[in-house]
């Protein structure tokens, strides 16, 4: 099996990436170095293709002289771009989550007939001097509620469109994985990693 090593702080995109790729041949760990995980820094930047590629550089040049570097470094970048408020909060959704947070979210689209939402998530390994990047994008609904206990982060309020009125937060770890924007582009860069055979 191929190790990937997925430096982020997010134990969920963790264990979502590990559930995705194992199927898959891949070996997805959380890299650690001396014992922690290391705190990258995320640009302020218009597209998140941009901070994805911003942020596995720091990666790479992190494992680079470690026992690391010769193997395969991946980063995410996600976020939730709402039709309504013209693709708001998207780059900035670690950010409003972390200030206004779902109810905030909610308050501003309260009477807003138009739910449409998209959850759009950039992977980016390196591996072998090459750098791929896969995007993924997860299309639904903002909620009127917070509903549902599981995953994380904005899955309380969104609801895919294949996922029959539940929100991210109501389907099982493997159900939000198969139609999930990660599901997607960590499915894209596994087949730039390793081509499926003809
Ligand atoms: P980042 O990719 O870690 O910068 O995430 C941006 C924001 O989107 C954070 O608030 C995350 O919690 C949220 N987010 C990223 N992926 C997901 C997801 O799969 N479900 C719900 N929220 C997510």
């Amino acid at each position: 099996m191929m190790r990937v090593l997925f430096v982020t702080g997010n134990q969920n995109k963790v264990a979502e990436a590990y559930g995705i790729l194992s199927p898959l041949g891949f070996y997805v760990e959380q890299l650690f170095i001396d014992g922690k995980a290391p705190d990258l820094v995320e640009p302020q930047a218009e597209e998140i293709e941009e901070i994805a590629k911003y942020k596995l550089e720091q990666a790479v040049s992190l494992t680079m002289g470690t026992e690391f570097e010769n193997e395969a470094v991946l980063v995410e970048d996600s976020g939730l771009f709402i039709d309504s408020l013209s693709g708001f909060p998207g780059p900035y959704s670690s950010f409003v989550k972390e200030t206004i947070g779902l109810s905030g979210i909610l308050s501003l689209m309260s009477g807003e007939t138009d739910r449409g939402a998209e959850f759009k998530a950039v992977a980016a390994v390196y591996f072998k001097d090459k750098i791929m990047t896969c995007t993924g994008i997860c299309r639904g609904f903002v909620s009127e509620n917070i509903s549902g206990d599981s995953g994380f982060g904005y899955d309380p309020i969104f609801i895919p469109e294949e996922a029959n009125g539940r929100t991210c937060a109501q389907l099982s770890p493997e159900e939000k994985s198969s139609i999930s924007h990660r599901g997607f582009a960590l499915k894209g860069v596994s087949e730039l990693l390793i081509p499926p055979s003809k």
